[in-house]
This record gives C-alpha cells, sequence and structure tokens, in this order.
C-alpha cells in the first residue's frame, strides 16, 4: 500500500493508474477508521482494479465552535486498518497541500442542505462539496463510496455528481453498526461509559418510530419522549422526510433522522425505508 501526502504525486499515480487500464474506487474519509469506513473499501475493492482512500479532516466542514482540534487521529492506526481491507493507496494530504490558497470561488448546496444537519450546522455541507469536488478531481475515479448513516452528505453528493455531470457515479453503502445496534462512528469515542450505555436507544428510537409510520401515525412526539426518558442526551432534530430529496412529501422512501447532543458527542443516525412497507 502506498501513501501518498501530496497533491503531486497523487497525480503521477492517477496518471499511471490510468494508462495501464485501471478502474479507480474512492473511499473519502476523515480517518479514525472503523467497520463503517472498512466496509466502504470492500465493496470498492470488489468493483475497482484500484482503490483508494483518502484521509483528511477537513476545516473547511466544521464550524467555529466544533470539533476539528480534538477530532480522533491516528494515522498509523489507520495505515493497518485500511491495507488489510484492500486499499491501493491511501492519500492523507496536510491543510496547505489541499487548501494552499484562500479560494476564490465557492460551491453551496441547495435545499437539500436547510434540512437535518444542514439546518444545524450552517455552512457544514458546503465544506464536504468543497473537499469532495477537489478529491473527484485529483483520484478521477470511476466510483465514489459514501456511507448512508451519513445519508444527507450522500444526497447531496449525488445531487453534485448528477447536477455538475462529474464523470463517475456514487455508490451507496449500508450503516455498520455495533452488536447493539449503536451505529459504528469515529465521534464514539467522545461518550462517557453511562452515555455509551443509552447509545443503543437512538437505534431503537428509529426503530419504534418506522413502526408508527408504517401504522400511519406521527413518529415524532412518541420519539421525542422516548429518547427523553431513556439517555441523558439533548434532542437536535427528530425529522421525517422523502429521500434523498429531503423534502416534506414522502414520495418513494422514507428517512426518519435523528440527531441527539450528548455531554461531548453529537450523535446522528438513520432509518431509510418505504413508508408503505415493502
Ligand atoms: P467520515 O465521517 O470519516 O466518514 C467517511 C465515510 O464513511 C462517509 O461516507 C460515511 O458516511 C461513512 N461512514 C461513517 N460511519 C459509517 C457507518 N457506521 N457505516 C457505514 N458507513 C459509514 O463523512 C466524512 O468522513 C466526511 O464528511 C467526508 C465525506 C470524508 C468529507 O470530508
Amino acid at each position: 500500500m502506498l501513501i501518498l501526502q501530496t497533491v503531486n504525486e497523487l497525480k503521477e499515480w492517477v496518471r499511471d493508474t490510468k494508462k495501464a487500464g485501471d478502474s479507480i474506487g474512492l473511499v473519502p474519509t476523515m480517518g479514525f477508521l472503523h467497520e463503517g469506513h472498512l466496509s466502504l473499501v470492500k465493496k470498492a475493492k470488489a468493483e475497482n482494479d484500484k482503490v483508494v482512500m483518502s484521509i483528511f479532516v477537513n476545516p473547511a466542514q466544521f464550524g467555529p465552535n466544533e470539533d476539528f482540534d480534538r477530532y480522533p487521529r491516528d494515522l498509523k492506526r489507520d495505515q493497518e486498518l485500511a491495507e488489510g481491507a484492500g486499499t491501493d493507496v491511501i492519500f492523507a494530504p496536510s491543510v496547505e497541500e489541499m487548501y494552499p490558497r484562500e479560494s476564490q470561488i465557492q460551491l453551496t448546496a441547495g435545499a437539500q442542505a436547510d434540512v437535518l444537519c444542514g439546518a444545524k450546522r450552517p455552512g457544514h455541507f458546503d465544506g464536504v462539496l468543497k473537499v469532495v469536488t477537489k478529491l473527484f478531481h485529483l483520484v478521477e475515479a470511476d466510483l465514489a463510496y459514501f456511507g448512508q448513516k451519513d445519508a444527507q452528505q450522500l444526497a447531496i453528493i449525488e445531487s453534485l455528481v448528477e447536477d455538475y455531470n462529474f464523470p463517475m457515479a456514487i455508490r451507496r453503502g449500508e450503516t455498520v453498526r455495533e452488536a447493539d445496534g449503536l451505529a459504528k462512528s469515529s465521534r464514539n469515542v467522545y461518550l462517557s461509559g453511562a452515555e455509551r450505555n443509552e447509545a443503543p436507544h437512538l437505534k431503537k428510537a428509529l426503530e419504534m418510530g418506522k413502526e408508527l409510520v408504517l401504522k400511519g401515525q406521527d413518529p415524532i412526539e412518541p420519539m421525542t419522549k422516548y429518547l427523553t426518558n431513556h439517555t441523558s442526551g439533548v434532542i437536535d432534530y427528530i425529522e421525517l422526510l422523502d429521500y434523498p430529496t429531503l423534502t416534506t412529501t414522502i414520495r418513494q422512501n422514507a428517512i426518519l433522522a435523528l440527531a441527539v447532543k450528548f455531554e461531548k458527542a453529537r450523535l446522528i443516525d438513520n432509518i431509510i425505508f418505504h413508508p408503505k412497507g415493502n
């Protein structure tokens, strides 16, 4: 496995790889890898000749009072895990390498960013669009892999690719969970022992909400009660929307999504399902 830290090294590798006729799958991450990230690598490995994983804690997507500085980082451990899952190249640039000057052009997410996390984290998805656009152009991947754990991010990136004719396709990966249902996340290390014991109730609340929707009932209030009774966290949002449009008129697929703030960790989770039950 190669570890590349500069844009020039990456471009050279991409040129040689394309010349050899190999297809490229890209898995963008912010590192501190877990099974969720690795499941995307395995999917990418099965569908492409070469797999590039980017590891970059992207300052552009963190708000001023968010956790950029304390976001967990462990490149050595990440290298071992990435290689074990079949990664061919890790691209791990510095902030200066990725953003050598202040951008003169800004990308702005559309209405899909007005709900859920986008409403709570202003500018967050613009920062995600900024980094993934650069990664897409640098890696020239045929396929790029994103997890449904971050369903709003995935939907917005699908719009980017469709609206601006990026010559590639996006692949969706299912949410990987701990045995007790907690969605794997790099931020789970922020949870205290007591909070970690409460955290599986997020998934339970989603399952309960889904059953209510399937019965034609409004899930928001019962879910709010359930989470208030079973966790010490503060609910940031619980929303039921169409997926992937993220509008309020549910057509084919519904997403039930929530965010809960614990002492040091803000956890998000969601389920996507057919509201008619099939
Ligand atoms: P990060 O949180 O590191 O996640 C990288 C990728 O792994 C994302 O596509 C995310 O949806 C996926 N992922 C995270 N947890 C998962 C889980 N439990 N199951 C399945 N997939 C999971 O998302 C980002 O980084 C950044 O915003 C990024 C896209 C890299 C842009 O900076």
